[in-house]
């Protein structure tokens, strides 16, 4: 098998030659261990905070639009892949975005639940909307398991749905923080939820022309 067969398996036909333990290790030991050992002995000591803190803010960009990618792109076999390993990046985004916030009350030497109180009740201020998004993020990954998934039943699909208020609040948080204000982060809320729009406008069409083929006289 040549490079272009293995390209065509990978972008294509979405094959992507890692067995699913090694995702599910790395998603559910490898990160949340790393970062344990970097807060337990640097974290008084390095100012990791705003990296992790960008890295779940990407991680949630990209968990929240690899589905409207895989519907728009629809070729691409990967986006569909990928889509099944949501569950995995989301519980990795949760790491980072707890992590940013340890290393923080790192930083100012304070007891996490006194910091997460502080700035939970500051409402309005840039930090609130960080620790609103987490306050989500929380939800979610308490909810993200199997078990959780099966006794929540169709509750299950409509708490995931937090992911959707989630996101516009760590926006604007990460936006005000970088000091580019309400306009940066509305402008990013509406391309997303442009983005949101198109593919739900594409599958509407999809499911259209699926009803016309079985029964095309209605
Ligand atoms: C109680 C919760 C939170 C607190 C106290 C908090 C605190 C902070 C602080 C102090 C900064 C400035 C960091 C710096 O400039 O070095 C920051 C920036 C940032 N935070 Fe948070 N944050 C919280 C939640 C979150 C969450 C949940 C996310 C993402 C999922 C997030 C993403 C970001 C991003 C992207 C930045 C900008 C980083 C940069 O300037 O490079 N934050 N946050």
């Amino acid at each position: 098998m040549n490079i272009l067969d293995i390209l065509e398996n990978i972008i294509l036909k979405g094959k992507i030659y890692i067995p699913r333990w090694v995702i599910n290790s790395a998603a559910y030991y490898v990160v949340p261990g790393v970062l344990l050992v970097l807060y337990i002995f640097t974290s008084s000591t390095n100012d990791l905070n705003g990296d992790l803190g960008e890295i779940a803010k990407n991680l949630l960009l990209f968990v929240l639009l690899v589905k409207p990618a895989s519907v728009i792109f629809r070729r691409i076999g990967l986006l569909r892949t990928i889509v099944g390993y949501r569950r995995q990046l989301g519980i990795t985004t949760f790491y980072f975005a707890l992590f940013h916030f340890l290393f923080y009350t790192a930083e100012v030497g304070l007891a996490p639940p006194t910091v997460f109180t502080a700035v939970l009740t500051d409402v309005g201020a840039n930090m609130w909307y960080g620790a609103l998004g987490l306050l989500g993020m929380v939800v979610l990954y308490v909810t993200s398991n199997k078990i959780a998934q099966k006794n929540l039943g169709k509750w299950w699909k409509r708490i995931q749905r937090i992911s959707y208020l989630v996101l516009p609040l760590i926006l604007i948080h990460a936006e005000l923080m970088e000091g580019h204000g309400y306009a940066s982060a509305t402008g990013l809320i509406t391309l997303f939820a442009l983005t949101k729009g198109v593919e739900w406008f594409i599958l509407g069409q999809r499911k259209k022309a699926r009803l016309q083929k079985l029964a095309p006289d209605v």
